[in-house]
C-alpha cells in the first residue's frame, strides 16, 4: 500500500526569544508583522516563520533559493521548483508547521471548557449537530475539538471558505481524495491534519524543536 508522508514540526514560544529573531525576518514578513499588534500573536507569527525554515532544512537539507514564501492571501505557500506544500497553525505557546508533498491543512487548538453546544450550533450542519448532541456529555469536549480542528484544517488545505460555519464537513473524505488524522501535540492540545491524497497517510510528528534564528 502506497503512503503519503507528512512531517509536523512544533516549537514553543516560551523557549525562544522572538524579539531577538525579528531582525532576521524578510521584508514581506516585517510588513505583515507590522499589522499584528497582539504580543502573543506577534510571537506566534515570528516563531512560525523560523519554524518553517527549520522544518524545510530538516526535511530537505536546505531551503532552496528559488523557494519563495507567499502569504499575501492569508494561506502561506512556497512557490518554486520542487517546493513542498505547507500549513501553519498556532495556539497559545504552541506553533506548528506541516510539510508535505501534497496539499495539507493543519489546525492545532488548546482544549478548554467552553459552551460546546452553543459553538456546535454555529459551526455544524443539521446532521452534524444531531450527531454531536447524541454524544454523551463527557464526550462533547473531544467531539467538538474533532469537528472544529477538522473543519479548520480542511479550510486551510483549500485556502478558501468552502468549509464555513454551518456547512457540513465532506463526510466521504476518502471519496473526495482527502485523508485526515488527529493527534495530541501536547498536554491539552488537540490537532487535525488533512492531506490531499488517495494513499495511506503517514504522519511523522517531530518532538518540539529548538529553532535557531540564523
Ligand atoms: C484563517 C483561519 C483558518 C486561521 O485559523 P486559526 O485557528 O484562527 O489560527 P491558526 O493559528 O490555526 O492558523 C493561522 C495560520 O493559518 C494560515 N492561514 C491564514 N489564512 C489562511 C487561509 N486562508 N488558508 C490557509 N491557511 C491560512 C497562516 O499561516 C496563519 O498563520 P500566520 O498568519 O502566522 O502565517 C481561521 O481564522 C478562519 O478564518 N477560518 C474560517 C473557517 C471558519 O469560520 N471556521 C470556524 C470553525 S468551522
Amino acid at each position: 500500500m502506497k503512503t503519503t508522508e507528512v512531517d509536523v514540526f512544533f516549537a514553543d514560544t516560551r523557549d525562544h526569544d522572538c524579539d531577538e529573531m525579528v531582525g532576521q525576518l524578510g521584508r514581506d514578513c516585517m510588513e505583515r508583522l507590522a499589522r499584528i499588534t497582539h504580543p502573543c500573536r506577534r510571537e506566534q507569527f515570528i516563531l512560525g516563520r523560523f519554524l518553517l525554515r527549520h522544518a524545510l532544512r530538516h526535511k530537505h537539507g536546505t531551503v532552496a533559493e528559488g523557494w519563495i514564501l507567499d502569504a499575501a492571501s492569508g494561506k502561506p505557500y512556497l512557490s518554486g521548483v520542487g517546493a513542498p506544500e505547507i500549513s501553519l497553525s498556532h495556539s497559545r505557546e504552541l506553533v506548528a508547521c506541516a510539510i508535505a508533498p501534497v496539499a495539507v491543512g493543519l489546525d492545532v487548538e488548546y482544549c478548554r471548557e467552553r459552551d460546546f453546544v452553543a459553538l456546535a450550533e454555529q459551526i455544524c450542519g443539521p446532521a452534524e449537530l444531531r450527531h454531536f448532541l447524541s454524544l454523551p456529555v463527557f464526550e462533547r469536549s473531544l467531539g467538538f475539538y474533532r469537528m472544529w480542528t477538522l473543519k479548520e484544517a480542511t479550510f486551510k488545505l483549500y485556502g478558501r471558505d468552502n468549509v464555513q460555519p454551518g456547512n457540513p464537513m465532506p463526510l466521504a473524505f476518502h471519496a473526495s481524495g482527502l485523508r485526515y488524522q488527529y493527534f495530541w501535540p501536547g498536554v491539552d492540545f488537540f490537532a487535525a491534519l488533512v492531506a490531499r491524497t488517495d494513499c495511506t497517510l503517514c504522519l511523522k510528528v517531530h518532538p518540539p524543536s529548538s529553532v535557531r534564528s540564523k
